[in-house]
């Protein structure tokens, strides 16, 4: 398959280098990565070791081949303007994939893109960016894919063959908004409390106030889901969320890293869009306020 990997950062490096096994795939991300990567080729570390010779380009229009799958992996907050910089690669039968995090990338791409051309995603996969042309793989999680109306397509059940040639644990889901819903809920509590109390995820539950925030968090976040259709218990998404924490308890997450690094988190793709779906419906958003006003008015950058 052709394959280009759009936004290649953490994730998409990873998910680029090990797809290129068996595939043609084209990495465009930023200047340093993309000149290192030319010169010394991608290496990953941590539970995946590999030095990859790949194709990488800085300019999406010097890509020379015609994807049959864009693999989207900027941050949510850049998806609309990747989406633009993309368009032209989309030809009838192009599959772009999201493996984002948040709420709003799925809207954004349709908008621009166009719905029939995508196919979204959720992986636990952990991946950090260590420095130019070295990423390292954290993680080992697995990959959900899904059609937006859940069928199981002909063209999804290839991808996901492609992503399990690769080494990449990969499953077709039939309730993939339902999936990205549940991560953000999730991440709705451990990614704000973590990034403002500077703690690595273990301290939530160790701190038994921070552990009754999580709950609360999990529950407004939850009867939000609810509200817009999606199948959730808070109950169920609190123990979740309590797993999730005991099992990345060591690790910081991904908005905390952002702060530390004076860089834009995505909290308004996850707890904003959660209180902009609730707003008008007369159900408590106040927390999901609390913590975007919190982040944003704490730290500059959103
Ligand atoms: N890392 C993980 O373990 C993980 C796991 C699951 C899900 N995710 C999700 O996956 C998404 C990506 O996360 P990540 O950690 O891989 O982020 P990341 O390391 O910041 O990677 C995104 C890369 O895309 C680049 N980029 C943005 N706009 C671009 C453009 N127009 N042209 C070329 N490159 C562009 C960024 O460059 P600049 O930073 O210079 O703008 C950055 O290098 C997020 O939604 C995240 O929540 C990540």
């Amino acid at each position: 398959m052709n394959i280009v990997v759009f936004g290649a950062g953490a994730i998409g490096s990873l998910f680029g280098g090990l797809l290129a096994k068996n595939n043609t795939v084209v990495l465009v991300g930023r200047h340093c990565h993309i000149q290192r990567i030319q010169q010394k080729g991608l290496r990953i570390k941590g539970k995946t070791q590999k030095l990859i010779q790949i194709s990488a380009i800085e300019n999406p229009q010097d890509l020379s081949i015609t994807p049959e799958v864009v693999l989207l992996t900027v941050k949510s907050y850049d998806t609309e303007a990747a989406c633009h910089h993309l368009r032209h690669m989309v030809r009838d039968h192009t599959m772009v994939v999201s493996l984002q995090n948040g709420l709003d990338n799925i809207e954004k791409i349709k908008e621009v893109i166009g719905q029939k051309h995508l196919i979204a995603g959720v992986t636990t996969q952990g991946v950090l960016f260590e420095e130019p042309g070295v990423v390292t793989h954290t993680g080992i999680g697995t990959t959900l894919l899904g059609e937006l109306d859940g069928a199981p397509s002909e063209r999804l059940q290839n991808l996901i063959c492609v992503f399990n040639q690769a080494g990449l644990h990969t499953q077709m889901s039939t309730d993939i908004t339902g999936e990205i819903w549940r991560k953000a809920i999730i991440n709705s509590s451990i990614n704000p409390l973590t990034a403002f109390f500077g703690c690595q995820n273990g301290y939530l539950l160790e701190n038994p106030v921070l552990e009754k925030i999580v709950e609360a968090i999990c529950t407004e976040s939850s009867i939000i889901a609810s509200h817009e259709g999606i199948q959730v218990s808070p109950k169920e998404m609190i123990s979740r969320t309590k797993e999730v924490i005991q099992e990345t308890a060591l690790n910081s997450s991904s908005m905390l890293q952002s702060i530390q690094q004076g860089k834009r988190t995505e909290i308004d793709s996850i707890n904003g869009a959660l209180m902009r779906k609730g707003l008008g419906k007369n159900i408590d958003v106040s927390l999901n306020r609390i913590l975007v006003e919190l982040l944003t008015s704490f730290y500059s950058i959103k």
